[in-house]
C-alpha cells in the first residue's frame, strides 16, 4: 500500500467543501478591494529564487534538473512569479496593479502540525505603488481577508527601518544573523550572539523596539529616523480605517526582499506555527529584467487558517435518492433529470440493487427517496419518504420539489 508522501494531505469531501467555502469568502472579499486573480506555472527556473535569497535557500525547497538539463524548482512562495509575470507581461497594464492568487506552495520543511511540504496560500500584491497609502491599502484588506475567514487573530505592524538603523554598524553577515534570530524570536540566542559580538548594547535596545507600541515611543528608541514620517503616516492611515493592530519592530521577515512595511498575523488558537499571514513592501521586478518598481502584498497560510477554525458544519442540500421499479426506469430518468433542472441533487443506484437493497442503501446516504413504479408513471406522481422521519407521501413531481426544497438540510 502507497503512503501519501511526507509533509502532503489528503482532502476528503467535508475538508474539501470546508475549504472551498473559505476560499470563496476570500475571493469574494479580494473583488471587493478590486484585486483580480492571476495564476503563474506551479515550476519556475531555481534562479528566480536564488537570485535575491542566495543558494542557501536551496536545501529549503523542492528542486530537480529536467529533461533538457534546467534547474528548476516547485514554487516556494508566488510573490517572485508574480513579478516575474509582471516583468513579462504587465508593462502596458495601467498602475498600481492589483492581483491576487490561490496556489500551493512547496518548500522541504520538517511537517507538523501547520507546517507541511506543500501548502496553499492566498496572496495579493499591489504592484507600482509607493506611498504610505498603499502600504495601507494591502493591510486593510489583509485584515479584511483574515476577518472573512472567520478565525481570530492579532495584527502586527512593523518597520524594517529601525531594526536596520539599530544594526547600521554591525557587518553584513553578522546584521544578518541578528535579524534571522529576531525573526525567529530566539532571544536567548540573540542575547548570546551579541554578547559574544560585544554588542550587549544592542539586546536592550532591540528589545525596547520589540516592546514599543507607538511612532512616539519609537522616537524614544531611534531618534528621528528619516522613515519616521512614513510609519507615522501609515498608522494614521490604519487608525483613520479604525484597523485593529499592534505595532511590532521586531519583525524581520525571514524571506530577504523586503524593504520598508512589513506585517504579520498570528490565529489566537494555533501553538507554534501560529502565523496565519505575513507580507510587506517589497523591490523585485529591476532583479527579473524590468523597472525598479515599488510593490507591497501579503500571503495568507490558508491551511494555517483551516486549522485554526477547525471542523464546521456546512449546509449540505438534502440528496434524494430516486428508486424505481424496472417498469417505471424511463420514468424515473425523467424525474431525476427534472430534480437536477431544478437544483436538487439526484442519485440513482449505478448497481442494479434490488428494491429494497436500493432503499436501505438510500437511508444511508440520502435524506429524501422518491420513489417511482407503474402506479405513479400512469398517474404522473412521485411517492416522496423522508427518510429521517420515515412517513411518505404521494405527491406530483412539483410538489415534492416545492417540499424538499423548503426543509433545506433538515427534512
Ligand atoms: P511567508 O511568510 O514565507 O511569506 O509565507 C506566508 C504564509 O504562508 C506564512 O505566514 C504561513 O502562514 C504560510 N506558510 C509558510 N510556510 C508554510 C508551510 N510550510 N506550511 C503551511 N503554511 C506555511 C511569503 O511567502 C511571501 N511571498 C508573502 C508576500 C507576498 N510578501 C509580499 N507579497
Amino acid at each position: 500500500m502507497f503512503q501519501r508522501p511526507r509533509g502532503t494531505r489528503d482532502f476528503l469531501p467535508d475538508e474539501m467543501e470546508r475549504r472551498r467555502t473559505i476560499e470563496a469568502r476570500m475571493r469574494e472579499c479580494a473583488r471587493r478591494w478590486g484585486y483580480r486573480e492571476v495564476c503563474t506555472p506551479v515550476f519556475e527556473d531555481l534562479e528566480l529564487f536564488t537570485m535575491r535569497s542566495g543558494e542557501a535557500i536551496i536545501r529549503e525547497m523542492y528542486t530537480f534538473t529536467d529533461k533538457g538539463g534546467r534547474e528548476m524548482v516547485l514554487r516556494p512562495e508566488v510573490t517572485a512569479p508574480v513579478i516575474r509575470m509582471f516583468v513579462n507581461e504587465g508593462k502596458n497594464i495601467p498602475r498600481p496593479i492589483r492581483w491576487f492568487y490561490f496556489a500551493d506552495c512547496f518548500r522541504y520543511e520538517r511537517p507538523q502540525k501547520g507546517r507541511y511540504r506543500q501548502f496553499w496560500q492566498f496572496g495579493v500584491e499591489l504592484i507600482g505603488a509607493d506611498s504610505p497609502r498603499a502600504d495601507a491599502e494591502v493591510i486593510a484588506l489583509a485584515d479584511a481577508l483574515l476577518s472573512a475567514s472567520g478565525i481570530e487573530y492579532e495584527l502586527q505592524i512593523g518597520h524594517l527601518a529601525p531594526v536596520k538603523y539599530l544594526l547600521s554598524e554591525l557587518e553584513a553577515g553578522q546584521c544578518t544573523k541578528v535579524m534571522q534570530l529576531l525573526d525567529k524570536k530566539e532571544f536567548t540566542e540573540l542575547k548570546a550572539l551579541l554578547e559574544g559580538m560585544e554588542r550587549e548594547e544592542l539586546y536592550r535596545s532591540l528589545m525596547d523596539l520589540t516592546e514599543c507600541t507607538t511612532p512616539e515611543e519609537l522616537q524614544d528608541i531611534t531618534g528621528r529616523i528619516p522613515e519616521m514620517e512614513w510609519i507615522r503616516a501609515l498608522c494614521s492611515e490604519l487608525d483613520d480605517q479604525d484597523l485593529k493592530y499592534r505595532l511590532n519592530f521586531g519583525i524581520a521577515r525571514g524571506l530577504d526582499y523586503y524593504t520598508g512595511t512589513v506585517f504579520e498575523a498570528f490565529a489566537s488558537n494555533l501553538g507554534a506555527e501560529n502565523q496565519v499571514l505575513g507580507g510587506g513592501t517589497y523591490r523585485l521586478a529591476h532583479l527579473f529584467g524590468g523597472e525598479d518598481v515599488p510593490s507591497c502584498g501579503f500571503a495568507v497560510g490558508f491551511d494555517r487558517v483551516m486549522v485554526s477554525l477547525g471542523e464546521f458544519d456546512l449546509p449540505k442540500g438534502p440528496v434524494i435518492s430516486v428508486i424505481a421499479t424496472p417498469d417505471a426506469e424511463r420514468y424515473a430518468k425523467d424525474v431525476t433529470r427534472s430534480l437536477r433542472s431544478s437544483g436538487l441533487c439526484a442519485l440513482r443506484d449505478p448497481m442494479e440493487r434490488s428494491f429494497s437493497n436500493q432503499l436501505a442503501h438510500a437511508a444511508k446516504i440520502a435524506d429524501y427517496a422518491i420513489i417511482v413504479g407503474k402506479r405513479e408513471r400512469e398517474m404522473g406522481t412521485v411517492s416522496l419518504k423522508n427518510l429521517c422521519k420515515g412517513d411518505q407521501k404521494t405527491l406530483t413531481l412539483e410538489e415534492a420539489i416545492a417540499e424538499v426544497s423548503s426543509h433545506g438540510d433538515r427534512p
